[in-house]
């Protein structure tokens, strides 16, 4: 059974294995499986060009998926954004979304005025959650300042057993201030990685394989949520089943250690 957590400070519950769509080439089969599995929240981004596929996916099932996508950091004027907006949810064809990120910080634009139009977005009625992605600390707290009636719920940044620097400062002061911490490229270069003997020991033991046990370290923490990208759907099982169990403590600190 897919594990939930908490959003931020929502107060409701996303997947804590979702689905990323960078890249994406698996049409909608390994989409609508891996939702069946429970990995119901989908992230896409206008950049992408997989809003469509995403929205071909959840047909039917919209109201089961937790969709996410992010406006590109061209964007990020008040009416540029609302504009992209619009193109998102005319793609995905949904009439709100779940989670809107702005896909990376640009200082061409005054935050301010990018979450003046994130909220207005949400006052319509059609995001129901900001999001930010690839913000270090200092420009998160920024944009958290810079709202006056909503919280940043989620920061979406790059975290795999490869690159850990966000459990120095961006981890915990998530945690802190209940945001959501939404690991990308989760498993990438897993394959070729040192330290396989370490995951195919403790994956063995849990009967697991080893890219589950990848993504269920990332997860171990309580504010973290992670989206792997799978085209295939032998790999979107694979990953639906890093969820509903957990590593014991000694595993977390052995991979720990190993992966320094
Ligand atoms: N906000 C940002 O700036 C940003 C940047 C990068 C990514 N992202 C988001 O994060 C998502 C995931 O990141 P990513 O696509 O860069 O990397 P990833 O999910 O870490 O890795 C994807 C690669 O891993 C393979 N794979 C998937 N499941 C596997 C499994 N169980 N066993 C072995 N290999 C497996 C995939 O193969 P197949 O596809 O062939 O199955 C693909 O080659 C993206 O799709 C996107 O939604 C966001």
């Amino acid at each position: 059974m897919m594990n939930e957590k908490v959003l931020g400070s929502t107060g409701i519950k996303i997947s804590e294995i979702g689905q990323g769509t960078w890249n994406y080439k698996g049409d909608v089969v390994p989409l609508r499986l891996g939702v069946s599995l429970g990995a119901t929240h989908i992230d896409t981004a206008e950049i992408y060009g997989t809003e469509e596929v995403v929205g071909k996916a959840i047909e039917g099932i919209r109201d089961k998926v937790f969709l996410a996508t992010k406006v590109w950091s061209d964007h990020l004027g008040y009416d540029d954004l609302l504009r992209a907006a619009e193109g998102s949810l005319h793609r995905l064809g949904v009439k709100c979304l779940d989670l809107y990120l702005v896909h990376w910080p640009n200082p061409a634009f005054p935050i301010r005025e990018t979450m003046r139009a994130m909220e207005e977005l949400v006052k319509c009625g059609k995001i129901k959650h900001i999001g930010v992605s690839n913000f270090s600390l200092e420009e998160l707290k920024e944009a958290q300042e810079s709202l006056s009636s909503q919280d940043i719920v989620a920061n979406q940044v790059k975290y795999s057993l490869d690159a850990r620097e966000i459990e120095e400062d961006l981890i915990p002061y998530c945690k802190s201030q209940k945001i959501t911490v939404v690991a990308y490229s989760p498993i990438k270069g897993l394959a070729i990685r040192k330290g396989n003997d370490l995951l195919e020991e403790i994956a063995s033991k849990h009967g697991k394989t080893r890219t589950q046990v990848a993504l269920n370290f990332l997860t171990s923490e309580e504010n973290v949520v992670a989206i792997p990208k799978a085209n295939s759907l032998e790999h979107v099982k694979d990953n639906c089943g890093a969820s509903g169990w957990r590593l014991s403590k000694e595993d977390v600190r052995r991979i720990s250690e190993r992966f320094k």
